[in-house]
């Protein structure tokens, strides 16, 4: 982790229109960017609250980040968001969260074209990964995990991975306060680690590789001080003011060897 500046983002899911958003980055800003020295921070906000974060945050080092983005340039594309169109609003963009593929249908082909297109654009992409129960009661993680790795980033250039971050979320782990064990964790971590180093080389030694799933303010640090996590992807506990403050905090003195 030494390598790593680690990187915590809070994905707000549907939650918080432009004003209340506004209002929350502006309540999370002060505390936050002093954190900023010692880890990476990111808020994502829906799509229609993006720019009011991103005047709230202007000027601080507190990166904004999307939910989503489609991976064609514009077109007959009803309700769709393009990269090309959020390139200069945001600086990261979450791609392939479990959500997304198990409620709209997200296949690890798009995920790889979105993560195209979001890095063709000079953005930073959040690539997700994460077994469901099934699977990993069927001793099949390693290979879903694996599977979803190849698919979605496999055919990427070392130069465009170099911008990627990997978010390992168990899709039992989330939302369900249920988190996973930080054995379980840094079995998975470690495997991804393992597979992008066979994929890209040594420059997965500089990847970051967050763990989602129900993290909290009293689980966190358990997550942080594994080696191949990095940070976090923050859910439900990233629409608690407090809460999240303490999650960068905690984070940001695990760096620090506190
Ligand atoms: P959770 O969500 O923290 O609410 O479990 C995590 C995520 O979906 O990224």
């Amino acid at each position: 982790m030494a390598e790593r500046v680690p990187f915590v983002a809070g994905n707000w899911k549907m939650n918080f229109g432009p004003a209340m958003a506004s209002q929350f980055a502006l309540a999370l800003r002060p505390q936050l960017e002093a954190l900023t020295s010692r880890v990476e921070i990111a808020l994502c906000p829906p799509f229609i609250s993006i720019p009011a974060v991103g005047q709230a945050l202007d000027g601080s080092s507190i990166r904004v980040g999307a939910q989503d983005a489609y991976y064609e340039d514009s077109g007959a594309f009803t309700g769709e968001v393009a990269a090309a169109q959020l390139a200069g609003l945001c600086d990261y963009v979450i791609i392939g969260h479990s959500e997304r593929r198990q409620y709209f249908g997200e296949t690890d082909v798009e995920v790889f074209l979105k993560a195209k297109a979001v890095l063709a654009h000079g953005l930073r992409a959040i690539v997700c990964v994460g077994e469901r129960l099934p699977e990993r009661d069927a001793g099949r993680t390693a290979a879903v995990i694996r599977g979803q790795l190849w698919s979605g980033l496999g055919g990427l250039e070392v130069s465009e991975f170099e911008r990627v971050v990997v978010a390992y979320e168990p899709v039992w782990a989330i939302g369900t306060g249920r988190a996973a064990t930080p054995e379980q964790a840094q079995e998975v971590a470690g495997l991804v680690r393992e597979e992008l180093q066979r994929m890209f080389g040594p420059v997965s030694r500089k990847t970051r590789i967050q763990y989602g799933g129900s993290v909290n303010q009293a689980n966190c640090a358990t997550f942080f001080r594994l080696p191949d996590i990095d940070g976090a992807l923050v859910g439900g506990a990233s629409l608690k003011e407090q809460e999240f403050v303490v999650i960068v905090q905690s984070c940001a003195q695990v760096a620090a060897g506190v």
